[in-house]
């Protein structure tokens, strides 16, 4: 197929383009280097640097079969304090989108959409029928554009998929997470075991789990790639389908440092610092209905493989 991947010179969505590439299709990469690493489009990818609400409807006119849509800005911190630029970075971005879409009869459509949808669960592993109720501004505008699919697939016939992700971490190759602002637990405690940074701060040892440290469900980047191509090719027409992506397995701050510890032979120091605001204690997804729907079964749930792809790719830029 002939696709349109916005954002795919970020983390998730380099990873996503390079198995496209691989996999046989013909990859257009737009991406505006906001956050992203032009170094990071995989070779066989044809570059786009622009901003995807001006040049959305210019680039669709050329034939495409889909578009994989990973633009956004993506910092929870950073959206309660600058919704302005979440609401307009990703909910107007999105709908210039999907209008270029419908305007030029672009059939399908693959959304990351997150976890923070679902805010604070009721119930884990969390399910798809799960209310959303996000706490923060950058889960309420992937959430609204969510809602905005519905209504295009129901009134335009659009053929969408939502993934809404857990965890993502790893890396694929030269393909990883580079984040300018880090904020995401593995790579920051990576930095600690490269030696950039002296300790890691855990954020709360007093939450209602085993060890009083949060728990999350995290998922390879490169399993998480192989559920785009699997949403890709059972898009239906006039259907948006919504899947979860996790494991469905949990793992506490706690193990996550010490897995790091394991994998790179770094003490590694930790501290614990206050709770961080927003975070709730257990994100764990249940995957089942991806698995059904979709095929999709995660090949690398291993804590240990996930922080080892991760800590190759963190040595070998350093
Ligand atoms: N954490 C620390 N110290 C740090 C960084 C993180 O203790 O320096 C903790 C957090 O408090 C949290 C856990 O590590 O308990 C995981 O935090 P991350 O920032 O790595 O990931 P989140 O679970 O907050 O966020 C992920 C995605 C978001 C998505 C969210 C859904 O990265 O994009 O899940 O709730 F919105």
């Amino acid at each position: 197929m002939k696709l349109l991947v916005t954002g795919g010179a970020g983390y998730v969505g380099s990873v996503c383009a390079a198995r496209l590439v691989e996999t046989g299709h013909e990859v257009v990469v737009v991406d505006d280097l906001s956050t992203g690493h032009a170094d990071a489009v995989p070779d066989g990818a044809t570059f786009v640097e622009a901003d995807i609400a001006e040049a959305a409807a210019d680039l669709l006119t050329g034939g495409f079969d889909g578009v994989l849509h990973f633009a956004a800005k993506s910092l929870v911190g950073e959206s309660m304090v600058d919704p302005s630029k979440y609401w307009a970075g990703n909910v107007l971005t999105s709908l210039r989108l999907l209008d270029a879409m419908r305007d030029n009869g672009v059939a399908r459509l693959v959304f990351s959409s997150t976890a923070a949808t679902y805010g604070e669960p009721e119930q884990v592993p969390i399910l798809e029928t799960a209310p959303t109720r996000p706490t923060n501004t950058y889960g309420a505008t992937k959430l609204a554009i969510d809602h905005a699919i519905t209504s295009y697939a129901k009134a335009h016939g659009l053929a969408a998929v939502s993934l809404r992700y857990f965890n993502v971490a790893g890396a694929y190759g030269a393909f990883g997470e580079r984040h300018t602002t880090e904020t995401h637990l593995i790579p920051i405690v990576l930095q600690v075991a490269l030696g950039t940074r002296p300790a890691i701060s855990i954020y709360g040892d007093d939450y209602p789990t085993a060890d009083g440290t949060c728990v999350r469900d995290y998922i390879h980047v490169l399993d998480l790639a192989e559920a785009h191509l699997l949403a890709l090719a059972n898009t239906r027409a006039g259907e948006h389908q919504i899947y979860n992506l996790g494991t469905g397995t949990g793992f506490s701050n706690r193990e996550v440092v010490q897995t790091c510890r394991d994998v790179t032979g770094h003490p590694i120091p930790a501290e614990f610092a206050p709770r961080r605001p927003g975070d709730p204690a257990v994100l764990v997804a249940s995957a089942t209905a991806a698995a059904e729907h979709l095929g999709w079964k995660p090949e690398r749930p291993d804590l240990h493989t996930i922080i080892t792809d991760a800590w190759n790719f963190t040595q070998a830029r350093a």
